[in-house]
């Protein structure tokens, strides 16, 4: 497994991380638990040593189920724990919420439900617009120098909300949206992080599955799930993006001999992402892990893809659908 540094950390992982989303259940109807511990195990056992998770993936669910499978397993040593911080819920309404009195609280919780005494990299899920980023990082520097995170992280943040980020403490990552069907980091936070030294853990590689090249026109998803509210998973823009795949396919076969879906991870980390977060919930999803390795797209392939997408997709639609309200509430 190839493996990066994240950053000036001096932590370093895998390049391919498991994304833990869906193992939640909520918003993706519903978990399996025997079969997500199975998942986490089926990670490590190929080599992944970073677990992505979130205090808001079923809402604690997540991260206890991977609490508990690395304790239990006697694992904890062996992978890298990524979690977030600054989302909170009230029933099942998501707001964002970076005061420091919510993140120490978030902290202290996150701590029992992983069942470990520090985080590796603990990351702002989505910056509060209410707080003042500057107040954030000084408050994740502090858990950091207390010993309580190894490195600091972002997720969904702009250049600027990073050098502000930066002018108080040190990030090591930035998590933002990026796969074939969603290349708008390639405009600002791609260059950005790379210049910068920031590693990036790209969150979405297979685009919640879209990229699987298990999805059909008949595949129906269920009222609770989020690609019930991707507008990519409706009407003509499905067709669009299932043509697309349609091609993918027949290009990763004939000039590769792997998988849409192997493509899919490969041009991720080739594009300059440090790490593909993948989310599975089944052990077998992982099974495709080794046809990711030892190749590289050229030149060649990538104008080749590039056509495919806009062919297929001349309006490319942002997962604008996954940002939470930008005002606090409750307060
Ligand atoms: N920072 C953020 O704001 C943010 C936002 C989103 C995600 N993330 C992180 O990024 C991770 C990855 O993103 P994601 O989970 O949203 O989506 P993803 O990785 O693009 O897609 C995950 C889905 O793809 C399908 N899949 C995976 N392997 C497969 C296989 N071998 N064959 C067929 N289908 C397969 C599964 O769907 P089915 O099980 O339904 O078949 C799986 O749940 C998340 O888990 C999370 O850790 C972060």
């Amino acid at each position: 497994m190839e493996q990066i540094k994240l950053g000036d950390s001096g932590l370093e992982c895998s390049r391919i991380g498991l994304g833990t989303w869906a193992i939640g259940g909520w918003q993706w109807g519903g978990t399996d638990e025997g079969q997500a511990i199975a998942t986490i195990y089926a990670a490590i056992d190929h080599g992944i040593t970073l677990i992505d998770t979130a205090p808001i993936y079923g809402l604690g669910r997540a991260e206890e189920l991977c609490g508990n499978a690395l304790a239990s397993g006697h694992l904890r040593e062996h992978v890298l724990i990524a979690t977030k911080c600054g989302l909170s819920w009230d029933g099942k309404q998501v707001y964002r919420d970076s005061r420091p009195s919510t993140l120490r609280r978030e902290l202290e919780q996150s701590l029992r439900r992983l069942r470990t005494e520090v985080i590796d990299v603990y990351q702002v899920h989505w910056p509060d617009l209410q707080t003042p980023i500057d107040e954030t990082a000084v408050t994740l520097e502090a858990f950091r120098r207390e010993g309580k995170i190894r490195a600091i992280g972002v997720s969904n943040c702009s250049p600027e909300q990073m050098d502000a980020f930066r002018a108080v403490a040190p990030l090591a990552s930035v998590q933002p949206p990026y796969n074939l069907f969603e290349r708008d980091i390639e405009r600002d936070v791609l260059p950005y992080a790379t210049h910068e030294g920031l590693a990036v853990l790209a969150y979405g590689a297979l685009c919640r599955g879209l990229l699987s090249g298990r999805l059909g026109p008949e595949t129906r998803f269920g009222d609770d799930e989020i690609r019930h509210v991707d507008p990519k998973f409706h009407g003509r823009r499905y067709q669009q993006y299932l043509a697309a795949v349609e091609d993918l396919r027949a290009l990763a076969r004939q000039r590769f001999s792997v998988s849409v879906l192997a493509l899919a991870v490969r041009w991720v980390l080739d594009q300059g992402a440090s790490v593909a977060l993948w989310g599975a919930r089944r052990p077998e999803q992982l099974d495709p892990i080794g046809a990711m390795e030892g190749w590289q797209l050229d030149d060649d392939a990538r104008a080749a893809i590039d056509d495919i997408l806009i062919r297929h997709i001349p309006d490319p639609l942002a997962p604008s659908f996954l940002e939470p309200p930008r005002i606090r509430s409750p307060p």
